[in-house]
């Protein structure tokens, strides 16, 4: 009976090369719907203010605060001559369980108070032109509807976030009450999604950088438009120039997207049901929790672990992606790392050997079908910017994606799986697709657009 549980999971999570082509033909067609109107597409095509992706020219001494993966980060990054940035200190810690389904102040007054320690216990070498303020680049990874580079509004929380009274509020507002509350003197001027941020940097090292995306706790997407491919904001907009949009492809949706009973399962039992199914089927806050309804279902319906069914198996979110990585990448003959896992993780001793296939089974399924998706997302994008198709003769052109999170670099099966895909997908057009790694690239980025966007640009130093 488990081994038809099996069986059934991967007809219904399968993913043909046909089937990914029409999802990434859906992902093409949101694209235009999000873009020609508000509200026109679960995709919401959020614009940024970013029509400037940093140059290389940005000079002086920047802030960063990084929100919404798996680590909270403060940096401080120094942007000096022939495109050097030093970065000079960082923090990292994780933001604690009862601040995300808190209150909007007391999420702030955490992070205000973690700034302002950061800042005293700056050594003399940090030199800020006499009179000027600190200037703070803000990565918030929540969908925003921006009202100006430094503005903005959020939409709703994602991931594990729940924090009911900070919806609809300036995210910069927010912060920047804490910040007085605490007497800091520092000004944010750049609120950004890590998507952008990570374009950002990633631009800066490489002009054919077209696209980014995150593969981490959550999954998003952002990349360079054209102003004029967007309907919903010619009145505000110069018909020229370009603009960074936000797509939150976490929230997309589409018929023809491999959903199972344990999708749905895990969609209700979520802090936030029907919305980022998408993201529910890729990213890693969802994987390890995906594995565990299955094997639940299999305790419950098929004995797979003997006649009672081990008790952790209840605990939501109990196997992280990490441990699901580590069962999938375990080469050793009597898997030994997934039996660990097994003890340490779900407290089930003693697996047999076929227990143990059936596990590093089940995370290959799971995984490999998140990676092709967002592959498959991700060719979408490619599509929609004109770029699937094969060079003219002489032509040079080369679309470069910047990718980060934990997920794209710490679960090998899952990046080769994507980058596989890829291939799979655009034929000889993969030759001229990069996809690099653009390490704790958002941090750095929003530093250099707080940069761009600083209130002293033109002032000399
Ligand atoms: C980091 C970015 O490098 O990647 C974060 O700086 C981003 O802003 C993160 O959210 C995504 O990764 P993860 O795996 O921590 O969610
Ligand atoms: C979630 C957020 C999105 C973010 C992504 C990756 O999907 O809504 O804003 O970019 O996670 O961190």
């Amino acid at each position: 009976k488990a081994l038809e549980i099996l069986e059934e999971l991967e007809e219904n999570c399968a993913t043909s090369t046909w089937k990914l082509k029409q999802i990434a033909d859906a992902m093409t067609v949101e694209m235009h719907a999000g873009l020609a109107s508000e509200g026109g597409s679960k995709l919401k095509m959020l614009i940024t203010y970013v029509d400037n992706l940093p140059t290389g020219e940005e000079k002086g001494v920047f802030y960063a605060l990084d929100l919404g993966g798996t680590n909270f980060r403060v940096m401080r990054v120094h942007f000096g001559e022939a495109e050097e940035q030093i970065v000079n200190e960082e923090v990292h810690t994780s933001i604690p369980l009862h601040l995300m389904v808190g209150t909007s102040d007391a999420l702030f007054d955490f992070i205000a108070s973690t700034l302002a320690k950061f800042v005293a216990e700056e050594g003399e070498d940090v030199h800020l032109p006499a009179g000027r303020q600190r200037e703070l680049g803000f990565t918030f990874s929540f969908p925003v509807k921006q009202l100006s580079i430094a503005s903005g509004t959020l939409i709703k929380w994602t991931k594990g976030f729940s924090i009911e009274d900070a919806i609809g509020q300036d995210i910069v507002g927010e912060l920047t009450k804490a910040l007085e509350r605490i007497g800091l003197d520092m000004r944010v001027t750049a609120l950004v999604n890590d998507t952008v941020g990570t374009l950002a940097r990633a631009h800066y090292d490489n002009p054919d950088v077209v696209a980014a995306v995150i593969l981490g706790t959550g999954t998003n997407a952002a990349y360079v438009e054209r102003a004029n491919a967007i309907p919903k904001w010619q009145d505000l907009l110069p018909n020229s120039g370009e603009m960074v949009i936000n797509m939150e492809w976490g929230n997309f949706r589409s018929s023809h997207l491999p959903l199972t009973e344990y999708d749905e399962s895990l969609n209700a039992e979520s802090l936030n049901p029907g919305e980022q199914i998408f993201e529910k089927m890729i990213s890693g806050m969802y994987l390890g929790e995906i594995v565990r309804i299955i094997l639940l279902r299999m305790a419950e319906e098929a004995a797979f672990f003997g006649d009672t069914v081990p008790p952790k198996l209840r605990t939501p979110f109990i196997l992280r992606s990490p441990d699901m990585s580590a069962m999938h990448h375990d080469d050793s003959s009597d898997l030994k790392v997934v039996d660990s896992k097994l003890r340490d993780v779900l407290e089930i001793p003693n697996s047999s050997l076929k227990i143990r296939k059936v596990m590093v089974k089940l995370c290959d399924i799971v995984a490999s079908r998140g990676a092709r998706l967002s592959a498959a997302g991700t060719v979408g994008i490619l599509k929609k910017l004109g770029r699937d198709k094969s060079r003219k003769e002489g032509e040079k052109q080369t679309s470069v994606i910047a990718i980060d999170g934990a997920l794209f670099e710490h679960y090998t099966k899952f990046r080769q799986c994507f980058e596989g895909t890829l291939e799979e997908l655009l034929g000889d057009v993969y030759e001229t697709i990069s996809v690099v790694q653009s390490h704790d690239g958002s941090g750095i980025g929003a530093a250099l657009l707080a940069a761009s966007y600083s209130q002293y640009i033109g002032l000399e130093e």
